[in-house]
């Protein structure tokens, strides 16, 4: 009776909010062309006597996939536990049933290439099914992914179903944190990682088995390392390599390896219907939170959502507003649980979007491209791609590397509606027109190696003794001009001489896992005797923007907290350094960082990372040493930075010195506030460039010009220093600071 009606009302009321909200999706099937269909069918079903509710309901106590009849029945019987579901879990997974024909593979060939859709278990099982057959009797099995957050995760869900302890049998080994131990057999790693290992053993004797994992992601790194491996494998026969990727450019990856073997797994791919938005979306992120409210009250549960967004500020204003939206709808929804993932995400909150969602309620993931192939989340039935990730970018005239928001390709597009039928049939929401889709979006990714600054890698290149990166077997080559460039500012840094080799000082470098700007500062501190002092600054720079939060509705506050870190000068450098010393001061205290705005878990990262420097820096023998005169610890940074440096035009903008290029100051950098005071500065060297709405600069430091001729005498002469300086009238407003004091 009454109940009934306060449904119906409600429904009514439900209805009214998805109408306003709607977006108009059309379908690729003709039949099935519209979203509205698809739920008057679900309410019919609903009406016949809600099976589909019940077998959901059943589906709650064996913990796995409901259909599996055998498994519910076994369970009935004796009651699993955790390590045993784990193990029967194993069995379901696409490659178990081809166990024997891969090991037999991977004997008959040294490399093989193997194929599978992402979640078949390639990543998880292939080392543990080596590890039983014993190959990790001759060495360690090296699996490679490119990103951190990937290993990390992966390692911990081995380590689990084969029941040890994180950082033994099994471990993980990432930049600044290794986590592996004596008996470490199967080590999930970031190519990076791997690469630097080649450092101080090129023939990677440790290792029986090297797995290049997510190959088709071609990361700079990825390509680098089939490079190398492609070249021991020549002479360590013994040696396995196997080049694991999604269902793309196998047959690419064997004929580079001079015709390969491909082993293909074929994959449990349920049927994805694809809707599309009529009209291009202006908003995509509004658009995207629309479309989830809108999934989340038309569809069944269970089925949890993927969304693919850009990076982690998109993902936190989609969380928020979702949070927003549904506690307006109130109990009118059924729960919404909002799972964010990105690649800073703390790794006790990245664990939450492995776990199923209770009955009753929806999960919705908000991810960044990382769950494209490197993540597989269990349940996700509907996927809202907006089309778009965030993508460096390199122009190697200019030197700028920035991150762009960059339309995806095809191929992506496809990878992402992929991970709606993974485990039954599901929808596929496109933030994008069909025409887009076939028109405008470029068929492949451009690998990274074609679009980023090289200088890292000529530098460890160089360092293994391979001296022409021009004749270097890439699977697809970089740019000669970003080779030339990499070169140059190697040079410039006096990492190589003149003739093109590799000085002391690069050599040096080569040792840090930073940077060339960045290891080079670090080495020119011991010269300016500030040692610890740019460590620190280094391993806060390295955290990234998320040292300071600024909340909406207490900004003001924030702002105050950070500009007092600015006091006595020296722009951002110095004031992360003086941020870092008082929490220290403060006896790392979690208060201080509340009252200052600060995240704690961004400091605690730094502190970590600040060690591993520090112990690098013992190594090799540098002293460490803390400086009082805030000019020799801007000396050093300058000697790391001088290439990213802008001056002040007469205009009073700022122009990159080299290629006179536009640039203005961040918001976020201490000196916007000096600038909106009219303190203006000559020179100015920055860590970054952020491309947004202009091109700007992250984290400044104003120099003094003549520094530049101290630092770097190869690349600026006093002539271009001088004309810079007198080519514009300093205006009278400017003066305040010490730098055009002179
Ligand atoms: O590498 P591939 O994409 O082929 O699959 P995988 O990463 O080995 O994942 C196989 C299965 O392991 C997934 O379907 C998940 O069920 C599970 N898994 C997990 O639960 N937690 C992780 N961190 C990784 C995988
Ligand atoms: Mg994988």
């Amino acid at each position: 009776g009454a109940a009934q009606k306060d449904l119906t009302a409600e429904e009514a009321e439900l209805e009214e909010f998805m109408f306003e909200n709607q977006i108009d999706f059309v379908s690729d099937q003709l039949l099935n062309n519209k979203l509205a269909k698809s739920k008057k069918q679900r309410t019919k079903k609903k009406e016949k006597g809600g099976e589909q509710e019940r077998l959901s309901s059943t589906e709650e106590s064996s913990e796995d996939e409901g259909q599996d009849e055998e498994q519910w029945l076994a369970q009935a019987r004796a009651p699993m536990t955790e390590f045993e579901k784990l193990q029967a879990g194993r069995k379901r997974l696409p490659v178990f049933r081809y166990r024997e024909e891969i090991l037999a593979a991977i004997k008959d060939h040294q490399v093989l290439v193997l194929s599978a859709e992402t979640g078949s278990g390639k990543t998880t099982q292939i080392p543990q099914y080596l590890h039983e057959v014993g190959y990790t009797q001759a060495g360690m099995i090296a699996c490679t992914q490119p990103r951190r957050v990937a290993a990390m995760s992966v390692a911990a869900r081995v380590s689990q179903e084969m029941g040890t302890k994180i950082g033994q049998e099994v471990g993980y080994s990432i930049r600044f944190e290794n986590c592996t131990s004596e008996k470490t057999v199967i080590k999930y790693m970031t190519d990076g990682m791997l690469l630097r290992e080649f450092l101080t053993e090129p023939d990677m004797a440790s290792y029986s088995v090297v797995i290049i994992d997510e190959a088709h992601e071609r990361t700079l790194h990825t390509d680098v390392l089939l490079g190398l491996c492609k070249d021991i494998a020549r002479f360590r026969e013994d040696l396995r390599l196997i080049i694991s990727s999604a269902t793309l450019n196998a047959e690419r990856f064997s004929n580079y390896f001079d015709g390969a073997a491909i082993f293909t797994v074929p994959g449990r791919i349920f049927s994805v219907d694809v809707y599309y938005t009529k009209a291009p979306e202006a908003d995509y992120l509004d658009a995207a939170v629309v479309s989830v409210l809108h999934i989340h009250i038309s569809q069944p549960v269970p089925g949890d959502i993927l969304v693919f967004l850009t990076g982690q500020e998109e993902i936190e204003t989609a969380a928020e507003e979702l949070t927003k939206r549904t506690k307006g709808l109130g109990s009118r929804i059924k729960e919404l649980i909002i799972c964010p993932i990105y690649a800073t995400l703390p790794s006790e909150q990245q664990a939450k979007i492995f776990e199923k969602a209770p009955p009753n309620a929806r999960k919705v993931v908000l991810a960044t491209n990382i769950a494209e192939t490197s993540l597989t989340i269990d349940g996700i039935c509907f996927v809202v791609d907006t089309g778009f990730c965030k993508q460096k970018s390199y122009n190697p005239r200019s030197g700028m590397e920035s991150l762009i928001v960059t339309p995806v390709s095809r191929a992506a597009a496809e990878q992402r509606k992929g991970r709606a039928g993974r485990t039954q049939n599901g929808k596929c929401f496109r933030l994008f027109t069909m025409w887009a889709f076939q028109n405008e979006l470029d068929e492949d990714t451009v690998p990274e190696i074609q679009r980023t600054n090289m200088g890292n890698v000529v530098l460890m290149l160089m360092s293994l003794g391979i001296n022409n990166i021009l004749q270097f077997d890439f699977m697809d080559k970089p740019p000669t001009e970003a080779i030339m460039q990499a070169l140059q500012q190697l040079y410039a840094l006096a990492a190589i001489n003149e003739r093109g080799e590799l000085t002391k000082l690069g050599r040096r470098m080569a040792e840090f896992p930073l940077e060339p700007m960045h290891s080079k500062a670090l080495l020119a501190s011991e010269k300016y005797k500030c040692v610890d002092d740019v460590i620190t600054i280094l391993a806060m720079l390295t955290v990234g923007n998320s040292i300071f939060y600024r909340p909406k509705d207490r900004a003001v506050h924030a702002d105050n907290a950070r500009f007092n870190f600015a006091r006595g000068g020296g722009g951002d450098h110095l004031a992360l350094l003086r941020c870092y010393q008082q929490w220290e001061e403060s006896n790392f205290s979690t208060q201080w960082c509340y009252e200052n705005f600060v995240q704690i878990r961004s400091m605690k990262k730094a502190r970590d990372i600040r060690e591993q420097l520090t112990g690098l820096c013992e190594r090799v023998e540098i002293e460490s040493v803390s400086s009082v005169d805030i000019d020799d610890i801007r000396k050093a940074i300058t000697a790391g930075f001088f290439f990213n440096c802008a001056s002040l035009t007469r205009s009073q903008d700022y122009q990159t010195l080299k290629h006179a290029h536009t640039v203005y100051i961040h918001p976020s950098s201490v000196l916007a506030k000096d600038q909106r005071e009219g303190v203006l500065h000559s020179h100015l060297v920055y860590h970054e460039l952020a491309f947004t709405s202009k091109e700007y600069m992250r984290s400044i430091t104003p120099i003094q010009p003549q520094w530049l001729l101290e630092v770097a005498q190869h690349y600026y002469d006093a002539a271009s220093i001088q004309d810079l300086s007198q080519k514009k009238k300093v205006p009278k407003a400017v003066g305040k600071a010490p730098e055009t004091n002179r």
